[in-house]
C-alpha cells in the first residue's frame, strides 16, 4: 500500500467524501452566500472560480492538510532548485528555468543552466530576426516565407497549440506548418503549396530517435533537395533543436544550424525553450518573450503564494478531490475561445503522460485514482456534441470552463452569445433542474398530464455536476504563458500528492519498441511467431490484401 493511505488527512477526506456525495452543491451555495469569495482567487490577468465543486471549508481545510502533509512546498522548492526530482530517469526538471528573468546561476551537474538557456535565447533571437527580415536566403536567393516544424508529441503540441493561440498577434512574415503524423497524408498536404526555394524546416525532437520525426525528416529532405539538386542546400533550408546533436548532425544538419535542448527539460514542458522556435518566427521574438514573462509570473505566484490563495495547487487538490476522493474518471477542458482550439490535446499529453501511472516513485502498486482521463472540445461546439453526456449521463465529468472577458477579434454581437453560453452551461451543471420543477414548468406551458408524465423524467437534470471556470482577461502571450504554467504546476502538485513520477514516460516505450519490430516484419512480409493470433492475423490480412 501507499503511505499516502496512512496519512491523517488522506482518511478524513476519505470520510468527507462518503458525507459530500450525498450532498447537492445547490444546498451549499443556499447555505453560503459567501461561496464565490471564498472559493475563487483573481490574479492580475485572470480568475479561478472553483466554487462549483462539492466542496466546503472543512473539505478544503483538509485538502491544504494533504498538500502540507505530502510536502508540497519542500518538492516545489527541489524542483525550482534543480534537485534530480524525475526519480526514474535521475534528471532535474526544470523548464522553470527556460522562462527564468533572473541572471543568478542555476548548477546542474556542475553546469549552469542560466547561462545555457540565456545563450540559446541569444542565439534563438538573432536566428529570428535574420529569418523575420529576409536577411536569411533560401539556396536561390530568396527569402523564406514558410516555416515547416517537423516533430511530434511536447516537439508539436505546445508550440502547435501556441502559434495557432497567438495567430491575431502574427504580422504575417513568415507562415508557420506543423507536421507531426507519420501518415504520408499530412507532410504531402503541407508541402504541395509551397516552394522549396522559400521554405525553412525545423526538426525538433529532444531525442532526435524519434521514427516519425526522422521519417518526415527525411522525407522533407528529399523533397528540398530534388528541387535544389544539391546536397549542400540542406544547410539553408534545415535548423534542428535536439538534445542529441551528433544524430542531427548524422542526418545532415549543420552543427551550428542546431539548437540545444538538454535532459533536464521534459519533452511536453519544453515549448519555452527554442522548441518554441515556430512560435518566435511567427510571432517576433518581443512576443516570444512575452510569453515566456507570463509563465514567469505564475511561477512566482506558484512559488510565493500560500496554498490557499494558490491558483496551481488548488487546481491540483481540486482535481485529486474529484478523482482520488469522489471517484470521477475524467476531465473535461471546455475553452470558450477560439483562439484556445488546441488546449485539450495539449492538456492531454501534459498530464496524461505525466500523471498516467500506477505506481509510486518507489515503485509500489497504488490502490487508488490517479489522474483522470483528459479530453475536450472548444465548448460551443461541444454544447451541440457531448455536453447531453455532461448533463444527464450517470458519469459525472468534472469540467474546466476557460473563457476571456475581451475577444481578440471582436465581431459585434458574437462575444456575448458566447459568454452567455458560458455561464449559462457552468450553472445548468450545477443546479440542474428536479422533476417537481419540470412538471411545473410543463403545466404551465399547457401541456396534458399524459405528455407531462411521458416527458418529465427524460427533462430532469440531477445537476451537482463539478466545473472549475477560468475567466482570462484576453489572449495575449503573457496571458497565454500564464495559463499554460498554471496547469503544468497543477500537474506537479497532482503527482506530488498521489505519489507518482510525474516526468518520465515509460508507458510509450512498450508500444514503440514493439512497432520498430513489426515494420521489420512488414518491409519483410514475414510474421514472427511471437504474436499473438489476433496480431499475426491482421497483419496477414493486411498483407495479403495489398
Ligand atoms: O512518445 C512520447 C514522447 O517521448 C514524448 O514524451 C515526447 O514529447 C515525444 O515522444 C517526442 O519526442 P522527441 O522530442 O524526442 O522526438
Amino acid at each position: 500500500m501507499s503511505n499516502r493511505q496512512t496519512l491523517t488527512s488522506w482518511k478524513k477526506l476519505k470520510q468527507l467524501a462518503q458525507d459530500k456525495k450525498s450532498q447537492h452543491m445547490n444546498t451549499l451555495f443556499a447555505n453560503d452566500v459567501k461561496r464565490f469569495e471564498k472559493f475563487s482567487i483573481e490574479l492580475p490577468n485572470m480568475l479561478l472560480d472553483y466554487s462549483k465543486n462539492l466542496i466546503d471549508s472543512e473539505t478544503l481545510d483538509c485538502l491544504f492538510e494533504l498538500a502540507n502533509e505530502t510536502k508540497v512546498c519542500d518538492w516545489r522548492t527541489k524542483m525550482f532548485t534543480g534537485v534530480k526530482i524525475n526519480k526514474t530517469e535521475d534528471r532535474a526538471v526544470l523548464h522553470t528555468a527556460l522562462r527564468r528573468q533572473s541572471d543568478e546561476p542555476l548548477i546542474v551537474d556542475g553546469e549552469n543552466v542560466t547561462e545555457q538557456v540565456q545563450n540559446q535565447l541569444a542565439k534563438m533571437e538573432v536566428f529570428v530576426d535574420k529569418v523575420r527580415q529576409g536577411h536569411w536566403l533560401g539556396y536561390s536567393g530568396k527569402r523564406i516565407t514558410d516555416i515547416v516544424n517537423i516533430g511530434v508529441g511536447g516537439s508539436n503540441l505546445g508550440p502547435q497549440m501556441v502559434t495557432e493561440a497567438l495567430k491575431h498577434y502574427s504580422d504575417g512574415s513568415v507562415n508557420v506548418h506543423y507536421v507531426s503524423n507519420v501518415d504520408g497524408a499530412q507532410i504531402v498536404e503541407v508541402l504541395r503549396p509551397l516552394d522549396p526555394q522559400k521554405v525553412l524546416f525545423i526538426v525538433s525532437s529532444k531525442t532526435f530517435t524519434t521514427t516519425e520525426t526522422m521519417t518526415n525528416a527525411k522525407t522533407a529532405m528529399k523533397w528540398l533537395t530534388s528541387s535544389s539538386f544539391d546536397e549542400k542546400s540542406v544547410a539553408k533550408h534545415f535548423v534542428a533543436v535536439t538534445a542529441n546533436k551528433k544524430n542531427a548532425m548524422a542526418l545532415g544538419i549543420e552543427e551550428h544550424n542546431i539548437f540545444d535542448m538538454w535532459d533536464w527539460v521534459g519533452g511536453r514542458f519544453s515549448l519555452w525553450s527554442a522548441i518554441g522556435l515556430a512560435v518566435a518566427l511567427d510571432l517576433g521574438f518581443d512576443k516570444f518573450k512575452e510569453l515566456l514573462e507570463g509563465a514567469h509570473e505564475m511561477d512566482q505566484h506558484f512559488i510565493h503564494a500560500p496554498l490557499k490563495d494558490n491558483m496551481p495547487a488548488i487546481m491540483a487538490l481540486i482535481s485529486v478531490w474529484n478523482t482520488t476522493f469522489l471517484g470521477a474518471r475524467s476531465q473535461a477542458i471546455l475553452p470558450y475561445d477560439q483562439t484556445l482550439h488546441m488546449f485539450s490535446a495539449y492538456l492531454q499529453q501534459a498530464e496524461m503522460e505525466s500523471n498516467g501511472k500506477s505506481v509510486t516513485w518507489d515503485g509500489v502498486e497504488v490502490d487508488y485514482a490517479t489522474v483522470p482521463s483528459i479530453w475536450g472540445e472548444l465548448g460551443i461546439n461541444g454544447q451541440h456534441a457531448f455536453y447531453q453526456y455532461l448533463h444527464q449521463s450517470n458519469n459525472v465529468v468534472p469540467a474546466d470552463f476557460i473563457g476571456s472577458v475581451e475577444s481578440v477579434t471582436p465581431v459585434s454581437g458574437h462575444h456575448e452569445t458566447l459568454m452567455a453560453n458560458f455561464f449559462a452551461q457552468t450553472q445548468a451543471l450545477m443546479t440542474g433542474v428536479n422533476e417537481q420543477q419540470v412538471r411545473a414548468d410543463l403545466k404551465a406551458k399547457g401541456r396534458t398530464a399524459d405528455y407531462i408524465d411521458k416527458v418529465a423524467p427524460h427533462k430532469v437534470h440531477k445537476g451537482n455536476r463539478p466545473t472549475n471556470t477560468i475567466l482570462l482577461k484576453r489572449i495575449d502571450p503573457k496571458t497565454l504563458g500564464s495559463l499554460i504554467a498554471a496547469y503544468e504546476h497543477k500537474i506537479f502538485v497532482q503527482g506530488i500528492i498521489l505519489q507518482i513520477c510525474s516526468f518520465d514516460q515509460w508507458g510509450v516505450e512498450l508500444g514503440k519498441g514493439l512497432a520498430a519490430e513489426i515494420q521489420e516484419e512488414l518491409n519483410n512480409n514475414t510474421i514472427s511467431a511471437k504474436h499473438d493470433c489476433s496480431t499475426a492475423s491482421l497483419m496477414k490480412f493486411y498483407q495479403n490484401a495489398k
